[in-house]
């Protein structure tokens, strides 16, 4: 049985580690917040995610074969496999990917190795990063005892256990055969229900994951603004979006307009991509404007909402999370607009099935509401920000008594426009 031990419990790290418990490896999370490794061995996920729970108890108290510790040293020494997967933020004030953890980890795992091992990076990280990684390593160890491979991570927040268990395909990227097989081994039971498993070099393999990344908030971006073509001429951005899907070269998912993206990884993974290329003087210019779009993007929403407005009234937010399925507010959108339409004078209240908390530690100036139509009450205006399933059967003739105004900004298009303007609603969507 392999050994796996997994550094950095974000959200990559925890679902590799119990995803691979559950196919059967013997795996070890380490991470350096002792609050959050308290939390974990007591089987608590630090984050809402769909299936985690469950999971956790299963392999802590069950199967045995997660546990969780504070430092690699001594608690690694029969360790085939270890993951580096810590966060990798952007940069202040400049736009390139933050490696400082990455660093230290590499050189606290070269502290370790005791017998032949693979140090893999599944932390999103830019090119050239995984052979730093055996150049720190090779510092303090014979480079006969270990190998360097990049393993990028494709999991979606809100469905992370699936994505991971049913991915794609598996991307492992390795300068020799040696741990290529290694990895492929790791990865049979996948194989089995005929997952692509790409075997490439080492580079290329990171490359893959920001140009996929990018390549989809490159989409987004655009249907985005056909978004706003289509609302000055009168056309349905969502018509266009599925006629368009249908051609399989072009391809039905990520054309959903809205808000622009968010969340930990697309709006970061463009910023830096751009930027590990400008280092090597190369421009990608349609990724630069992909992040510009979105960027303006917030800007743009906010001020629409604001002209259909009376200055300083009271309006409903709905959905805060960067997308739903997740209490994440990093990069939100709907916390950026929430947040704007509060500077600008309204008094925005709010309501999010999940991320309350943590939308209150990033914007307490917002009111919290414990359920959509208590944040309803004499307000003006409702904006869905974050396509919740509970806000896509909101019960209208209830809410009709208690709102000011009747005005919604559907900013996800889960409303059929007809219906509500049927009901006296002003309706805007996004793109119709
Ligand atoms: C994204 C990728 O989808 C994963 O494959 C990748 O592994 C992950 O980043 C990562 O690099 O770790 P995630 O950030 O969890 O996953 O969320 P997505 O479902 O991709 O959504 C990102 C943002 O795009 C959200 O704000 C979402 O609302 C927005 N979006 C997505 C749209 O506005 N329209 C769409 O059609 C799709």
């Amino acid at each position: 049985m392999m050994n796996l031990t997994i550094v950095g419990t974000g959200y990559v790290g925890l679902v590799t580690g119990v995803c691979f418990a559950e196919f059967g490896y013997s795996v070890t999370c380490i991470d350096k917040d002792t609050e959050r490794l308290e939390k974990l061995k007591s089987g608590t996920c630090p984050f809402f995610e769909p299936g985690m729970d469950k999971l956790l108890d299963k392999h802590i108290n069950k199967t045995k074969l997660l546990s969780f510790a504070s430092s690699i040293k001594n608690n690694s020494e029969n360790t085939d496999i270890f993951f580096i997967t810590v966060g990798t933020p952007t940069r202040r004030l400049e736009d390139e990917a933050d490696l400082s953890f990455v660093w230290q980890v590499a050189d606290e795992i070269s502290e370790s190795i005791k017998k032949y091992c693979l140090v893999v990076t599944k932390s999103t990280v830019p090119v050239g990063t995984t052979s730093e990684v055996k150049k720190i390593i090779s510092n303090k160890v014979d480079q006969k005892l270990f190998d360097v491979v990049s393993n990028p991570e494709f999991l979606r927040e809100g469905s992370a256990i699936d994505d991971f268990i049913r991915p794609d395909r598996v991307v492992i990227g390795t300068d020799n055969k040696k741990s290529e097989n290694i990895m492929k081994e790791l990865y049979r039971p996948l194989f089995l229900k005929e997952t692509p498993i790409v075997a490439t070099s080492i580079e290329t393999s990171e490359i893959i994951k920001y140009a996929s990344n990018s390549f989809l908030a490159t989409k987004i971006a655009f249907i985005n603004e056909v978004a706003d073509l289509c609302e000055v001429v009168g056309a349905d951005v969502q018509q266009v979006a599925h006629a368009m899907g249908i051609d399989k070269r072009i391809g039905s998912k990520f054309l959903n307009a809205g808000p622009g993206f968010g969340g930990s990884c697309f709006p970061k993974d463009v910023k830096a991509f751009a930027s590990t290329a400008k280092k090597k003087n190369i421009d990608l210019s349609i990724i630069n404007a992909v992040n510009k779009s979105n960027q303006d993007r917030i800007i743009k929403i906010s001020n629409k909402i604001s002209s259909k407005l009376k200055n300083n009234s009271t309006i409903t937010f709905l959905g805060l999370s960067f997308k739903p399925n997740t209490d994440d507010v990093r990069d939100s959108t709907s916390m950026k607009i929430a947040s704007n339409l509060f500077d600008q004078g309204f008094k925005v209240q709010c309501y999010d099935p999940e991320a309350m908390s943590n939308s209150k530690k990033e914007n307490s100036n917002l009111v919290f509401f414990n359920s959509a139509y208590e944040a309803c009450e004499g307000s003006s205006a409702i904006i869905i920000g974050t396509e919740w399933n509970e806000f896509r059967a909101l019960n209208f003739e209830k809410i009709s008594k208690i709102l000011k105004e009747k005005i919604i900004f559907d900013l996800r298009n889960i409303y059929i426009p007809k219906d509500l303007k049927e009901m006296g609603y002003e309706y805007y969507g996004t793109g119709k």
